[in-house]
């Protein structure tokens, strides 16, 4: 019998240059802008789980009870996380994403992928449902982008392009700061 997988939406808030972080890997006061905080937390709301990397948990007084992959390269094989009960360690190097899941436990549902850099990537190849990409208008030249390769040569659509993933809906998220949400998802 073939595997269950969730579906598969991304979130990340990128600043003009398509940065999710500056140069010291701090998230960067500019993107702090509470109607997509607000967007992000309901978003979450909508989940069974999360998956991030080690530094990218979302925050909020949410965190804690959500069921989360945390994506690790110092485990060579999923294990339960020592420190949370609701959570497992994954070297996406030693297991498929589908034993991931399973072993989480969750049936079905939603799974939040919030990032960072490596994960939004890794996440392109197992395939995006939906990718909200929040785009502020603040700039945040270097430092982390939301895909590997953004910022060199390529802008975040360029990758979500080659990725077969159209823009699906844009809408203003918040006037003030110029924020824009738009909206992918895979073609057809
Ligand atoms: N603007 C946004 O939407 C947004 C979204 C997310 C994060 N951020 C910000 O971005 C910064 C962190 O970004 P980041 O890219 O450095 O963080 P990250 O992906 O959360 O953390 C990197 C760590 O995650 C693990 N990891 C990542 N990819 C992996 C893979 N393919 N296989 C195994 N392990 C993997 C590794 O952990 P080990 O070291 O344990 O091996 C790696 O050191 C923070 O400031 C955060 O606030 C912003």
């Amino acid at each position: 019998m073939a595997m269950k997988r969730p579906r598969i939406e991304g979130f990340a808030i990128v600043s003009r240059e398509g940065m999710i972080a500056g140069s010291d890997s701090s998230f960067p006061e500019a993107l702090k802008i509470p109607a997509d905080q607000a967007f992000y937390q309901a978003s979450l709301d909508r989940a069974s789980a999360v998956a991030n990397g080690r530094h990218s948990a979302e925050g909020g007084p949410k965190e804690a009870a959500r069921r989360r992959i945390i994506l690790t390269r110092r485990v060579q094989r999923l294990i339960p996380d020592p420190n949370n009960p609701l959570a497992v360690l994954w070297n996406p190097a030693t297991a498929p994403f589908e034993e991931a899941w399973q072993r989480l436990g969750v049936d079905d549902g939603m799974l939040a992928v919030v990032g960072g850099t490596d994960v939004f990537g890794l996440f392109l190849n197992i395939g995006y449902d939906a990718f909200f990409l929040s785009r502020a208008e603040a700039s945040v030249p270097r430092g982390r982008p939301v895909f590997p390769g953004v910022g060199r040569d390529k802008t975040p659509e360029d990758v979500l392009k080659m990725h077969g993933l159209v823009l699906r809906n844009t809408r203003p998220l918040d006037a003030a700061t110029n924020t824009m949400l738009e909206e992918w998802g895979p073609k057809g």
